[in-house]
């Protein structure tokens, strides 16, 4: 069978089409199952390693992903309201992660309904430096960091001389 051209042109549109939707899906949340907690969002994820975008808030989303399963990231984190939050307890939605690296390259990260952010295909040269921006208001990294696996210092209590959590403002 001989395909012509708008043949062709139709199949690149569609593969287009088909792969905008499935990373808009992967992106803004995916499925997930929650419950209540006595954290600010009154929510805490149930879903156990369920595969989504809103998974394991506040754990450490890297090491786990790259050790197997699940697709690799570059830099992954969960903004939270405090501090001092529990894992699993759903952060801020809507909270912009802006990481600058070495040669001055910006990549900004949304988070999502978890608070999740995560990027797959961004590279960085290190040390970066990296802020959150929410609701007009920032507040930033002083120190620059050698790693973008933000959740490995920013933990409950904070590991590696970090405060605890990536807050918001
Ligand atoms: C305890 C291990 C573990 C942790 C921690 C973890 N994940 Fe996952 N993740 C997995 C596994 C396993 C899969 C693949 C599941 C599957 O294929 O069904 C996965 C899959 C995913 C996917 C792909 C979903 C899809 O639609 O295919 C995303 C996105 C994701 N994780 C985001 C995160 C983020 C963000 C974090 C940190 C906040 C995180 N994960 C923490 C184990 C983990
Ligand atoms: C190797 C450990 C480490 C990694 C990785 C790391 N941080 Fe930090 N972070 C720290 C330390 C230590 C501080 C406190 C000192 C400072 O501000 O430099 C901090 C402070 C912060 C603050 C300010 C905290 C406050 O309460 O004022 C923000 C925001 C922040 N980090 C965001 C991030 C983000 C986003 C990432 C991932 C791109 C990240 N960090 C990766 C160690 C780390």
């Amino acid at each position: 069978m001989r395909i012509g051209q708008s043949g062709i042109v139709t199949l690149v549109a569609l593969l287009a089409l088909f792969g905008a939707a499935t990373l808009s899906a992967q992106e803004d949340g995916g499925g997930g199952s929650f419950g209540t907690s006595d954290g600010p969002r009154g929510l805490k994820w149930t879903g156990g390693n369920m595969g989504s975008a809103l998974m394991n808030p506040g754990e450490n989303c890297v090491a786990c992903h790259s050790a197997g399963e699940g697709p690799r990231f570059t830099a992954a984190g969960t903004v939270y309201a405090r501090l001092d939050e529990k894992s699993l307890d759903l952060g801020v939605q809507g909270a912009m992660v802006i990481i600058t690296d070495a040669k001055g390259k910006v990549t900004k990260l949304q988070t999502n309904k978890s608070g999740n952010f995560f990027a797959r295909y961004a590279k960085f040269a290190f040390p970066i430096k990296a802020k959150v921006e929410y609701k007009g208001q920032t507040r930033a990294m002083l120190g620059s960091r050698g790693s973008a696996n933000c959740a490995a210092c920013h933990t409950q209590s904070g590991a590696g001389g970090a405060p605890g959590r990536i807050a918001i403002p």
